[in-house]
């Protein structure tokens, strides 16, 4: 009898407990539809708008990565060869590619992963995402549609300072494998937020090489070194760091030559094991630190058939001839400000 009389007080308590823990989960999904970490005004340039829950304590969670390895089970024998080898080519370009490459010495030494990071998979670290989604695409610097080819072979012939990749080499094959493996969950058209390079806001005033050699000096030169060109791995093959000038550096016509570019790049990616989520400079050293690295020599390049219309010339391109008033070194290094209204109140008054 008593023994029957505990057993329905452990259900009855038993009973107690489940309702208390079906209130306590209502509680919870209540206060979780109405999640009061969603912010909705400090939406920062360049990122993605249509991102809806950003937590208050960072901007930056919600970012695109790569395809896991494991899926790569699914390929065909010959395309997963394909596809590893592509990525071993981007993070190691020089050894197969540079001055002393193992299969053709065509480019400078530089590997395509010192500015794509992670072979092309770090979040806002000029990463791939977005290529296979986006290419073949009309480019205003060719003036034409250009297909991946085109494209790593323009980071060839200016980021490498190099030649082209023959189109059907087994190299080049690689290349748009591996570059179509990380795109392929990427719906056409669109581009995953933390593709490419983080779009800084400019600044009032213009970038200052002087203050960014102060920059430079204090937290960049203990890798690149105090003449820009960067140290040389054991072997001579490939660099531990690589050039940021000089002259196995990227070309006059490269990508990170226009400042906008190479200050955004190092925001977020410089000093070496910087993320997205926790920057080293503020967004003025940033700048001034890439008017300075753009300020040091390096190769120049033929870039005469470039721009076919000025018009389309980005605010930053550093050089002329331009449709607008401003001079090549405002161009180089801002204010940009001024340009960018010219440039909206001219295409106002033309349509
Ligand atoms: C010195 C730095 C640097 C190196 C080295 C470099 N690139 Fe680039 N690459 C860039 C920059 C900068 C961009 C343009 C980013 C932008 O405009 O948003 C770019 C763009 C690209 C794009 C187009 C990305 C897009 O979303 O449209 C591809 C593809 C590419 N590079 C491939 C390569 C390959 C392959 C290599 C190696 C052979 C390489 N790059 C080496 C700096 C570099
Ligand atoms: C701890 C060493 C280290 C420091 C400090 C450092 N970098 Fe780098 N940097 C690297 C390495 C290594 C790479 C290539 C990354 C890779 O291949 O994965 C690189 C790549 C680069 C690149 C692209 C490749 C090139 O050579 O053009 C630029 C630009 C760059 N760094 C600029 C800077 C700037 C600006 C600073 C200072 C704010 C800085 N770095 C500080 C190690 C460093």
């Amino acid at each position: 009898m008593k023994s029957n009389q505990s057993r329905l007080n452990s259900f009855d308590t038993l009973i107690r407990f489940l309702y208390g823990l079906v209130v306590v989960l209502f509680a919870l999904m209540i206060y979780l539809i109405l999640d009061p970490r969603e912010v909705k005004e400090n939406d920062l340039s360049g990122a993605d708008s249509t991102a809806r829950f950003v937590p208050v304590d960072t901007n930056f969670t919600h970012v695109w990565t790569a395809p896991s390895d494991w899926r790569m089970m699914y390929l065909s024998a010959s395309q997963m060869e394909l596809v590893l080898y592509g990525r071993e080519l981007i993070a190691h370009t020089s050894d197969y590619l540079g001055p002393k490459g193992s299969v053709r010495a065509m480019s400078n030494g530089m590997n395509c992963q010192n500015c794509h990071l992670k072979a092309g998979t770090q979040p806002w670290g000029n990463n791939y995402f977005a290529v296979e989604s986006t290419y073949p695409k009309f480019r205003a610097r060719s003036g034409t549609v250009e297909n991946q080819i085109k494209r790593v072979n323009d980071c060839f012939e200016r980021s490498l300072n190099g030649a082209k990749l023959d189109s059907s080499s087994k190299e080049m094959q690689s290349i748009l494998a591996y570059i179509a493996w990380l795109g392929q969950d990427v719906e056409k058209g669109k581009i995953p937020r933390g593709a490419g390079i983080f779009k800084l806001k400019s600044m009032k005033r213009a970038a200052d090489p002087e203050k960014g050699k102060m920059v430079y000096d204090s937290k960049c030169q203990s890798c690149h070194q105090a003449n820009g060109e960067g140290v040389l791995a054991a072997g001579g093959k490939s660099y531990i760091y690589p050039p940021v000038w000089g002259m196995h550096s990227y070309n006059q016509g490269a990508g990170l030559f226009r400042i906008s570019n190479l200050a955004g790049y190092v925001k977020y990616n410089m000093p070496l094991g910087t993320t997205y989520e926790k920057a080293q400079l503020t967004d003025e050293e940033a700048w001034d630190v890439a008017a300075f690295i753009n300020s040091m020599p390096r190769p120049g390049k033929d870039l005469s058939t470039d721009w076919p219309d000025i018009s389309a010339k980005p605010f930053d391109h550093p050089f002329g001839p331009y449709v607008d008033p401003f001079p090549e070194s405002q161009h180089k290094f801002g204010p940009y400000k001024p340009i960018k209204d010219w440039i909206k109140k001219h295409k106002k008054s033309k349509s």
